[in-house]
């Protein structure tokens, strides 16, 4: 979902430019710009649709001088992905530029407004609208310093932004601000980064301001940063220490960051589990649960908000906390939850799930029910991201950055934490049995180990990818805790392999699906030992009574499953309610390789984004 860049300090701006909108390609876009001032004072504007790389050819003989700078990746919302539409837009002198992630919502009124006293437009887009904006507050009072130019312009714009703004005029500042859209600022020895995460930052330095909402920072060379409310008033600087490490950002010998991201979760997961639990002496310390026990305890219901993979997490969720903690749980799509004036009570309990922190939509769903008094709990992945710092409490997972767009470490490492809370809770309410409690903090233990050994499973998955990958369709069945893993395993596929696939309830395909079953539809089915596996045997036999071709995720030694099924897959054995820890791997592996197969971009999947900050 789009990508800002800034620099300003000693060194050339344009190759740090360049990479840190390569860093951030991975978030999705369909056009890219820089703009930088040369040490002649001329501010020179490169932007084009399509790649990174097709902008470096596009400038490749031009001037690309100067030690300040801004660059954007865009992901379209207002006027199409065209060379003009692109970021960076100038003012209507062309004496300042802007980039810009997110949507000025009330831009078409400003617009009417702005060309009513003689500015005309370039392009569709409200970003553009927004600089001609700030420079006309200016023309109005030429004393005013262009920082409260842009406080007094946002004073007036509805919206989410993360905005850096060039003036051809002062080779000595530049200004952002944001609200609702990602933005850090890192802070080097006599230089500045800004970026919309810290994957092009952490090289440079560790130093590293997460800049809130409504917040404007004055950026001057060799000076301390500045940072003021879009009301003017100061606030100061808060300087955090990165914990990201660069190589946790490069593919280390990987094809692609999604396989590599795959075969990080034995870590990942142990990761998540660290410091938190010890089957030992039956410690579990989920930080966040304490400091609300009490309204864990006494929690009528649980409500989990999230998008996407997240969801299907969320979904995971709701199988744990009933079964453990004996709490019920209603599992949200934040867009549609927030949306339908929802009936919320202040004992109930919300949980936000998101991988990138700053899912638009999630976001506004948790300050709905902020409204409403209910406590906020988020599970994300990202410290200091927007919705981690919009919630009452919440538990990162430790996955590290998710570069490839298909979630995946973060997946198994969202379930992991919700597994411990759920565990948490149900032992604060006294809901488990001391035994069985015991008994799972110790398989949770055994799991990093049984995902390694189904990641030794690689080549032969790519080989039931290869027979498949020429499927038009998919259906992916499981019952119980294996239903939200159907749904993840039909996500994963269609979203990197464009193959139309879908999740269903093993027992609902009676009720509809079963009559797309033929001898071209592959289903892929997990029938893992535990209380439904006879029901799924029998859903299996009924799709194979009508030809269709199954796959299935057994657990090791199976032989009944194998006598059916075209393939099998088999997997250690494990507790059923933390199954999906381990089925999920095979699903992931799968669409991987038949992505790959049809020759699919893996890590950043057309139409899609790393993090939906547009709602
Ligand atoms: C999953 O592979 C997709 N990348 C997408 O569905 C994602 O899970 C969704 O956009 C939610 O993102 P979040 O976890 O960052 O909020
Ligand atoms: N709304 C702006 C546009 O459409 C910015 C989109 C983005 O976040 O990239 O150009």
């Amino acid at each position: 979902m789009c990508g800002i860049v800034g620099y300003i300090g000693n060194r050339d701006a344009f190759p740090i430019l360049i990479k840190g909108l390569q860093r951030l390609e991975y978030r999705g876009y369909d056009s890219a710009g820089v703009a930088m001032i040369s040490p002649e004072g001329n501010l020179n504007v490169y932007k084009k649709k399509g790649k990174v790389s097709d902008l470096l050819d596009s400038c490749k003989d031009k001037d690309k001088s100067g030690n300040i700078g801004i660059g954007h990746t865009r992901w379209a919302t207002h006027g199409e992905p065209n060379d003009v539409n692109s970021h960076p837009h100038y003012s209507q002198t062309k004496d300042l530029v802007i980039i810009h992630n997110g949507i000025i919502e009330n831009y078409a009124s400003i617009k009417e407004g702005l060309q009513k006293r003689g500015h005309t437009f370039l392009s569709e887009t409200d970003t553009e609208v927004l600089i001609h904006l700030i420079e006309d507050i200016r023309k109005h009072e030429p004393e005013m310093k262009l920082g409260h130019a842009v406080m007094a312009a946002l004073n007036q714009v509805n919206g989410a932004y993360a905005i850096v703004i060039l003036d051809k005029n002062d080779r000595d500042t530049l200004i952002a601000a944001k609200k609702g859209s990602p933005m850090v600022i890192g802070v080097g020895k006599d230089e500045y980064f800004i970026a919309s995460d810290a994957s092009p930052i952490v090289e440079y330095t560790k130093n590293v301001v997460y800049i809130e909402d409504e917040h404007v920072a004055i950026i001057r060379r060799g000076e301390e940063l500045k940072i003021r409310t879009i009301r003017d008033k100061e606030i100061t600087p808060y300087v955090q220490e990165l914990e990201m490490e660069l190589e946790a950002i490069e593919k280390g010998g990987y094809d692609h960051f999604m396989l590599k991201e795959i075969y990080e979760q034995p870590r990942s997961i142990f990761d998540s589990m660290r410091g938190r639990l010890n089957s030992e002496t039956g410690h579990l310390k989920m930080g966040g649960i304490e400091e609300h026990e009490g309204k864990f305890k006494n929690a009528k219901r649980i409500i989990v908000i999230a998008c996407g993979t997240s969801w299907h997490a969320g979904m995971v969720a709701e199988y744990l906390f009933e079964e453990y903690a004996r709490i019920p749980v209603e599992v949200e799509y934040a867009s549609e939850f927030r949306y339908r004036n929802p009936i919320i009570y202040p004992d109930d309990i919300v949980i936000a799930i998101s991988q990138s922190g700053e899912t638009a939509d999630t976001l506004a769903a948790i300050e709905l029910a902020k409204t409403k008094g209910a406590t906020i709990f988020g599970v994300c992945n990202v410290v200091g991201s927007s919705i981690a710092r919009a919630t009452h409490a919440g538990s990162y997972t430790h996955a590290g950055p998710e570069i490839g767009v298909a979630s995946t470490k973060a997946f198994t490492a969202q379930v992991t934490v919700l597994t411990l809370m759920a565990l948490h809770v149900a032992k604060v309410k006294g809901a488990i049995a001391e035994s069985r409690y015991r008994q799972l903090l110790y398989e949770m233990e055994s799991i990093p180990a049984k995902v390694e050994e189904v990641l030794k499973l690689n080549d032969s998955i790519k080989k039931i990818a290869a027979e498949y990958k020429d499927a038009a369709n998919a259906l992916y069945l499981g019952r119980g805790y294996s239903f939200p893993v159907a749904l993840e395993g039909a996500l994963k596929l269609k979203e990197i392999s464009y193959i139309h696939a879908e999740g269903y309830p093993a027992a609902e395909m009676k009720h509809g699906p079963i009559a797309l079953i033929d001898e071209a539809m592959p289903v892929f089915v997990i029938a893992t030992k535990g209380p439904n596996y006879e029901k799924v045997v029998s859903n299996i036999q009924e799709v194979k009574a009508r030809k269709g071709r199954i796959i299935a995720i057994v657990t090791a030694g199976d032989v009944e499953v194998k006598k059916m099924a075209e393939h099998v897959i088999e997997i250690p054995e494990t507790d059923e309610s933390l199954v999906p820890l381990v089925s999920v791997i095979p699903w992931q592996l799968l669409s991987y390789h038949i992505a790959v197969m049809r020759g699919c971009n893996v890590d950043q999947p057309r139409n899609l984004a790393k993090s939906v900050t547009v709602e």
